[in-house]
Parts: C-alpha cells; sequence; structure tokens
C-alpha cells in the first residue's frame, strides 16, 4: 500500500516538472529558465536528485555538466536530502558576541549532527548563516522561515523538543 503511495507521488511529481519544463520550451530561450526548473524540481523533491538532473537535461537537451555547474554554482541548491526543518543558526558577529557558539554547541548536542549534516531521522538538517538581518533580537536562528530569537540554550532546546512534537 505505502510503495502504490509512493509510487502515485512520484508520478505526480514527475508530471508537474514535465509539465512545467513543456510550459518553459514553449517560450522564448528556454535555456534561460533553466535555474526556475531548478527551484521547481528541489521544491517537488526536497533537493536536486541525480536522477531529477538526467531528466532535465534530456528533457531541455541542455548537457548535463552546465546543470551541474549551474546547481553547484549556487548555495541556494541542496544537492543532498534535507531535514523537514532546516535550521540556519546565525553566526554574524552580532549574534557571536551574544552567544551564537553557546547555542550552536546547544544544537549539535541536542541533534547529534554537525553543521551541514541531517539527523537519521530526517527532521533536522543544522546550517549556518551569516545575519539574517535581525541583530537587534540576537543571537537568533531561523528554522524554515521562522526566525526564533534572543536564543539562550534552555530555549533552543525548548523549540527544539516542540518541533519534535509538531
Ligand atoms: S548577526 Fe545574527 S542577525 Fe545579524
Amino acid at each position: 500500500m505505502a510503495d502504490a503511495v509512493n509510487r502515485d507521488e512520484e508520478e505526480r511529481r514527475l508530471n508537474e516538472l514535465k509539465d512545467f519544463i513543456e510550459d518553459v520550451k514553449n517560450r522564448e530561450f528556454p535555456d534561460s529558465y533553466l535555474i526556475a526548473v531548478l527551484h521547481k524540481a528541489q521544491n517537488l523533491y526536497n533537493y536536486l536528485r541525480k536522477d531529477i538532473i538526467y531528466e532535465i537535461a534530456t528533457s531541455m537537451n541542455i548537457p548535463v555538466s552546465t546543470i551541474w555547474g549551474v546547481a553547484t554554482f549556487y548555495h541556494y541548491f541542496n544537492l543532498e536530502p534535507r531535514g523537514k526543518y532546516v535550521i540556519f543558526v546565525c553566526l554574524g558577529t552580532a549574534c557571536y558576541v551574544k552567544g551564537a557558539e553557546r547555542i550552536l554547541n546547544t544544537l549539535r548536542e541536542q541533534l547529534k549532527i554537525d553543521i551541514g549534516q541531517t539527523t537519521d531521522d530526517m527532521l533536522f538538517t543544522l546550517l549556518e548563516t551569516r545575519c539574517l538581518g535581525a541583530c537587534g533580537i540576537s543571537p537568533v536562528m531561523m528554522v524554515n522561515n521562522k526566525v526564533h530569537s534572543q536564543l539562550t540554550p534552555k530555549k533552543v532546546i525548548e523549540i527544539i523538543n516542540n518541533y519534535r512534537k509538531a
């Protein structure tokens, strides 16, 4: 049953991507939409899977090496799967002065992963960033699109536990 659901979901995503590519191919200079296509693929699949990169290359008639070059150039694109919750801990100057290192260490201990890694249960990915533009309420971290401010180690543990329960 689960396999059938996964197959249906996989087919739905692939069809959505193919429709998007077909739409792009009907426009002027379709190659210039490569980044938009990669965005679409990442939104559908969470990251840029190798087989999907090949699918895009074939459908758009663009060399895989070109696509690979674009995907690795932009930090936005993920080439590895990410967790359900992506945590960006700010290590900018203001946050650092206010204790970002303690926040990072608490996250490392709680999640048992380091920067750039994802927990085995695929719930959390831990990443660093430089200044989220919220220096006045530092130290901060962003979980998906939500900013958590004036963090303390205790607050971080509560936040993580809340996401685990969600
Ligand atoms: S340095 Fe962290 S928000 Fe600016």
